[in-house]
């Protein structure tokens, strides 16, 4: 693992959507895997810059989001559909019928994630994928468990992540109690794996993952076992 650390949440955010402009020149029909949470918001926005200003070219380009609570529409302002066409696919030159997000109103959620499993195959699976880290050490909505899932599926959430995602809601009781998220399978198949942590509460989580053994109680040491994995840290 690669750890880039740096001093700013501007710089980090410049750094890794420097990173996926470097995938999207090199492969312009690339698949990208992106993920929701405040910490990609700025890397977005820089995203949205440098296409505006002509530097990359979405057009060809593919994405599959990591995952989306249950029972939201994509209308619905807190979904990560919503958040993805907002902080991202409506900025840029992107054809939004390339850009994919698990159905969290899917009727059969398993169902629905073994679809979503063999749609990322159908593409011919993920370039790079962006991941932030929740505080309980989850990824995507991977949250600490006895084993790691491979299979995209459903899942309960931790209580400090409904506690952590609270701040988007009118209260605790508004956040879903379920979602569905992509599962370590597909993540570990992406070619590349760039995360991003921001703030000094995900320090203590970050280095558990990246120095501590490979435990599911923190989903996202299973990143020591992928060959090309870059973490790019800010403590503020
Ligand atoms: P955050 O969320 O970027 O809002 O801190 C990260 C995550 O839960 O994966």
């Amino acid at each position: 693992m690669k750890l880039i650390e740096v001093k700013t949440y501007e710089e980090l955010s410049e750094i890794a959507a420097n990173i996926i402009a470097a995938q999207v020149i090199l492969k312009p029909d690339c698949v990208l895997g992106l993920a929701t949470g405040s910490t990609p918001v700025g890397t977005y926005k820089k995203l949205a810059e440098k296409n505006k200003a002509g530097i990359i070219d979405f057009s060809a380009v593919k994405t599959v989001n990591l995952d989306e609570y249950e029972g939201l529409e994509g209308t619905h302002d807190q979904s990560y559909r919503y958040f993805m066409n907002k902080n991202l696919f409506d900025n840029i030159n992107i054809d939004k019928k390339n850009t994919y997000v698990p159905n969290g109103c899917a009727a059969d959620l398993e169902k629905e994630g073994k679809e979503y499993d063999e749609l990322i195959k159908s593409l011919g699976g993920i370039d790079i994928q962006l991941l932030g880290i929740g505080v309980d050490g989850h990824i995507g909505f991977n949250e600490p468990d006895d084993f790691f899932t491979a299979a995209t599926h459903p899942v309960v959430l931790d209580p400090s992540t409904i506690e952590a995602n609270a701040r988007f809601f009118a209260s605790a009781d508004d956040v879903p109690r379920k979602a569905i998220t992509m599962g370590m399978m597909s993540i570990m198949q992406a070619k590349k794996i760039l995360m991003v942590a921001n703030g000094k509460n995900k320090f203590d989580i970050l280095k558990a993952s990246i120095e501590g053994p490979v435990d599911p109680k923190v989903p996202a040491s299973i990143l020591q076992l992928h060959p090309d994995v870059t973490v790019i840290y800010s403590e503020v």
